[in-house]
């Protein structure tokens, strides 16, 4: 059995990446879905090109939902085709401001979570399998008033290129894509009220995953949506970062 695991799957880019994985990995027979929220999933499950869907309604940041994910895959051991590592947050203001539960929860649901389900899948993986992390623009530059969530994002790239080396005499693909602002729930749980997202230019859900999975399809790296951010990225290694980080004030 075939299965492309999603985690975030309930809304934003999560919820399109199921909506698109089958048009792009037709091979996928069953997803394996992860939000908190199963009825954001159940409202979609029925539109995945016939594939049958299973919902893990986990807490990522929990150690106990690690055991339930591995605990599924001992018992039906699927070959994972795709595994993509969605599920992510982060909070806008100065670090004295925000309640530390909430970082601490940004940090284990974006480094923890991912580390974890992705060592976790490894096993259930074949030459032809393919990971894809979500990372973010924010990640090429450390932003202030973003700080930890730049941080956990920095981790993410730093994570998949490192596997990507890894894994690749097994024949086992990795992706990162790297996107800018887009209208998703996560300005608002992210209570993001930056003057600077305000004027950026946003990136569209849709065309986002559709590139993704079109470059990761062929095997590529790095996906930034965008030539503005491209330029960012480009900026990002050719500039020190004591010049960039002022600017890159969120
Ligand atoms: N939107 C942007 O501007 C932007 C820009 C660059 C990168 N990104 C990245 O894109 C990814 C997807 O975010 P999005 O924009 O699509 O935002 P979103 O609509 O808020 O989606 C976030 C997803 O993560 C899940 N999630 C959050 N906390 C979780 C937890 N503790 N356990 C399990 N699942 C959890 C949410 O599901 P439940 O709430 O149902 O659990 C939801 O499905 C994230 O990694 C984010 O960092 C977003």
């Amino acid at each position: 059995m075939k299965v492309a695991v999603i985690s975030g799957a309930s809304s934003g880019l999560g919820r399109e990446f199921a909506l698109q994985c089958g048009k792009y990995f037709p091979q996928i027979e069953e997803y394996w879905l992860i939000a908190r929220r199963r009825e954001k999933i159940e409202e979609y499950a029925g539109r995945l090109g016939g594939a049958k869907v299973r919902i893990f309604p986990l807490d990522l940041a929990k150690d106990a939902s690690y055991d339930e994910f591995a605990a599924a895959l001992r018992a039906e051991n699927p070959e994972i085709a795709v595994l993509i590592n969605n599920a992510g947050l982060g909070y806008w203001g100065a670090v004295e401001k925000i309640p530390v539960e909430k970082q601490i929860n940004s940090i284990d649901v974006n480094v923890k979570a991912v580390s974890a389900m992705t060592a976790l899948a490894l096993p259930y993986m074949k030459r032809g399998s393919r990971i894809l992390f979500v990372s973010s623009v924010a990640s090429f530059v450390p932003n202030a008033y973003m700080t930890v969530y730049s941080a956990t994002k920095a981790y993410v790239t730093a994570y998949a290129r490192a596997l990507r080396c890894e894994v690749k005499p097994k024949g086992i693909s990795v992706s990162v894509v790297c996107p800018g602002p887009m209208n998703t729930e996560f300005l608002e749980t992210g209570g993001v009220k930056s003057k600077t997202f305000a004027r950026l230019p946003y990136c569209n859900v849709k065309k986002v995953v559709s590139g993704t999975l079109r470059a990761a399809k062929k095997g590529k790296f790095i996906y930034t949506n965008k030539a503005f951010y491209k330029f960012y990225r480009f900026l990002a290694k050719v500039l020190p970062a004591a010049w960039l980080v002022p600017v890159a004030k969120t």
